[in-house]
């Protein structure tokens, strides 16, 4: 069992999704030349970001042109920024390799999540325009972009992406904070079964995308995207801002998912971000439904069988005056603060905290006793 920690460390040497630099002149161009509207062909070119806003129905249309004209969305640093309605683009031009907003529309099925949509060709991280803007937004908005410049990932690492990722934020708000720290799961959760139910509607094989606690998602063993929540609270709520990664059509860095169909030999079809995205959010109103009625223990079954961790060995250093004392203990789930639960040898419970330090939460685990 011991072996199998050591394996799964190993792991963790390959690349994250971290990719080279985007070459800035050629990214911005290839998309301004191919979007006819004027204000998007001049911010584009000067290197400001141009969010886009449609709506799914009528409500969220009429929500966005409301917030278009109020001009009160804003990004970090004041950034410079034009907003321009999806039916102000001319849709023949925009290029091929974009969002296809009426793909994504409709096949959403949700009441709150995704309905109002904010993309961009180019931006520096979605995850700072919903939550620079959260009470702009209506509950439930997404902010997409084709690239990511300055994605914010755990601990504040940054990572660039490359064309092909699926890439957004949106936005939740909660009430009970001792599940928060829980809500990272079930997004989780709905992005690996999106991604199954996909392969099970088209008749495909499985793509087993699994996940690494507490927020990567791992595919063939290579890291194929991440999730990332962070909240604020204030007057009995809070406020939460869900951003995730995943690459969908970019071998680059690692792998992505249409590899993997290459891999099973599916010829016909490929993942597209319009129906990851979609079928996301259809999966992550459901369990989140469930989240808030009947708690996290109505997703633990179906999450213990995605992550990676059941049964891992797993050692952790104590400091016991100045002697530095190893322990192995065996991962059992989660403690219902969200944290990981271990026995010990000596049928000890205790609750797995990562130190703060350590890049990766396997290195630098604390422990603390549970009764
Ligand atoms: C970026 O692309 C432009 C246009 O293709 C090219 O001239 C330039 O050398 C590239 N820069 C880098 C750093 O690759
Ligand atoms: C993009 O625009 C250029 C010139 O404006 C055109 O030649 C090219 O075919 C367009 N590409 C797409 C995918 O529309
Ligand atoms: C959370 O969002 C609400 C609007 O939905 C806003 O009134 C409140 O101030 C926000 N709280 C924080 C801490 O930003």
């Amino acid at each position: 069992m011991l072996l199998r920690v050591l394996l799964f460390h190993s792991l963790l040497r390959y690349p994250s999704l971290r990719s080279k630099p985007v070459n800035k002149t050629s990214v911005s161009y290839c998309y301004c030349n191919n979007l006819s509207a004027s204000t998007f062909m001049a911010s584009s070119v000067v290197d400001c970001s141009t969010l886009v806003l449609c709506g799914k129905s009528l409500a969220e249309i009429e929500a966005a042109k409301a917030i278009k004209s109020s001009n009160t969305l804003k990004l970090p640093d004041n950034e410079e920024l034009s907003i321009v309605l999806q039916s102000e683009l001319d849709g023949e031009n925009v290029m091929r390799r974009s969002f296809n907003v009426d793909s994504f529309m409709n096949s959403l099925c949700t009441d709150t999540f995704g309905r109002l949509l904010v993309w961009s060709p180019r931006l520096a991280s979605t995850h700072d325009v919903v939550s620079h803007n959260f009470c702009e937004l209506p509950i439930g908005s997404v902010c997409l972009a084709d690239v990511q410049t300055k994605g914010r990932g755990r601990s504040k690492n940054v990572w660039e992406s490359p064309l092909g990722c699926l890439l957004f934020s949106f936005t939740l708000q909660m009430e009970d904070g001792r599940i928060v720290p829980l809500v990272q799961y079930v997004v989780s959760l709905a992005i690996t079964e999106a991604v199954k139910d996909i392969c099970n509607k088209n008749g495909l094989p499985s793509v087993d995308v699994k996940i690494k606690w507490p927020n990567d998602l791992y595919l063939n063993g290579l890291k194929v995207g991440g999730i990332l929540c962070t909240s604020t609270y204030k007057l009995k709520k809070f406020n939460v801002s869900a951003g995730i990664g995943l690459n969908v059509n970019n071998e680059k860095p690692t792998t992505c998912l249409n590899t993997k169909l290459r891999e099973l030999s599916v010829e016909a079809y490929r993942f597209q971000r319009e129906d990851v995205l979609a079928t996301f959010f259809n999966k992550f109103e459901t369990f989140y439904r469930l989240f808030i009625d009947q708690g996290f223990q109505s997703l633990e079954e179906l999450y213990y069988k995605t992550w990676l961790h059941s049964g891992q060995r797993v050692i952790v250093q104590e400091k016991n005056d100045d002697n530095v004392v190893e322990h192995v203990v065996t991962i059992q789930g989660l403690t219902s603060s969200g944290y990981l639960l271990a026995v010990g040898d000596d049928s000890q419970l205790c609750e797995l905290h990562p130190d703060g330090n350590s890049f990766d939460f396997f290195k630098g685990l604390v422990r603390r006793k549970l009764e």
